[in-house]
């Protein structure tokens, strides 16, 4: 019994903030962005939408692409760094919209990995007879927490919303399907890049004096992720080829997570690989976190990247630091 994608989908808010539009909020420069990141413009929020709402959007395109109703999901496991709230989290919101009372939800807090570690816990899942038809998604909302002034530019810049979702389902075809996810996560790094507050280690969790210094904004020692990044991301890759006795010469698609063009770039050289067998999308939607790989997924489907047998490797890096691969017979 294999796990395979039956269904993509994502959503992605239709406000467009160009680089230009964020030289009225701080000092930087579309060229900055473009040169150090590869982000052109990203997505952000109206006031009012929600991250349940734009989960419940990219899942019902999904479950339309799988030819499933909303009713055939029998779990939702929901990934996200920016819940709707702080409990509980919005998983159970997205199973409400989607009207489905009694099923598991469950959210995992991995960030960049979030969408790979959930795709592991759904497969165990699936392959154990658990459950046959998963929900799996990532969504973010960053614009509501970024500091927008030059202060927090190294990070506001890179950030965007958006919902990538996948449905799941047993198949015993025998070929095609999930064939292994590798997990890692180093809480030495946790620091590195994390949103210190609000923090419910203190009491009160947040503070009017904490909010002037700017420390419920996330924050990154962006020198030293990239640095990680692109030594883990290829070593996520080798280690799932190995795992199945395959190698870099055997892959068709590679889907990073999408944090830094040059951060792809470099994984895409260090691997051998060729431009056309990385998918980039940073340039139009930025960070999106979690939602990163399903929203590139979902584009890569409906632009045509995917045939029948290719094999496809899923590979993120981020903030715990937490890492990790999936390879897929599609
Ligand atoms: N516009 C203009 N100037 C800026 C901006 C900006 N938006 N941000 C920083 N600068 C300035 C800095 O103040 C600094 O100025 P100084 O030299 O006068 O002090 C200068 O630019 C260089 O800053 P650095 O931080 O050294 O720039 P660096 O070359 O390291 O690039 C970047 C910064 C793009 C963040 C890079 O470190 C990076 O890509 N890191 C990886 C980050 C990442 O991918 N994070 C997310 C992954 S994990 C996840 O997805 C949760």
């Amino acid at each position: 019994m294999r796990t395979v994608i039956a269904g993509t989908g994502f959503y992605v808010p239709d406000r467009v903030v160009t680089n230009e539009e964020l030289t009225r909020y701080m000092d930087t420069s579309d060229e900055w962005i473009v040169e150090r990141s590869g982000i052109r413009e990203r997505r952000w929020v109206d006031e009012g939408m929600s991250g349940a709402d734009m989960a419940r959007r990219a899942s019902l395109m999904a479950l339309e692409e799988a030819g499933l109703e909303p009713g055939a999901v029998e779990a939702i496991v929901l990934a996200t760094l920016s819940p709707d709230h702080f409990f509980p989290g919005t998983g159970v919101f997205l199973q409400k919209e989607l009207g489905l009372p009694g099923i598991p939800a469950l959210d995992v807090r991995t960030q960049c990995t979030g969408f790979l570690y959930g795709m592991s816990v759904a497969d165990a899942w699936i392959r154990t007879g658990q459950h046959k038809t998963v929900l799996l998604v990532g969504v973010e909302i960053h614009s509501t927490g970024l500091d927008l002034t030059t202060r927090g530019r190294d990070i506001s810049v890179l950030f965007g919303d958006g919902a990538g979702a996948v449905v799941l389902t047993a198949d015993d075809d025998g070929e095609r399907g999930i064939l292994s996810t590798h997990l890692h996560a180093d809480g030495r790094y946790a620091e590195v890049l994390w949103a210190e507050f609000a923090s419910s280690k203190h009491h009160p969790r947040i503070t009017r004096e904490l909010m002037d210094e700017g420390r419920h904004y996330p924050r990154m020692q962006g020198k030293e992720v990239f640095k990680h990044a692109i030594v883990r991301m290829p070593e996520a890759v080798q280690e799932a080829l190995t795992a199945n006795g395959l190698t870099v010469a055997d892959l068709d698609l590679l889907i990073p997570h999408q944090a830094n063009l040059r951060i792809t770039q470099m994984v895409q050289r260090r691997l051998g690989l060729s431009e056309d067998q990385v998918v980039s999308n940073i340039d139009r939607y930025g960070n999106t976190t979690a939602a990163t790989i399903p929203i590139a997924l979902a584009e890569s489907v409906r632009g045509g990247r995917l045939e029948r047998g290719n094999l496809l490797c899923l590979v993120a890096f981020g903030s715990g630091f937490t890492w990790g691969s999936a390879l897929v017979r599609w």
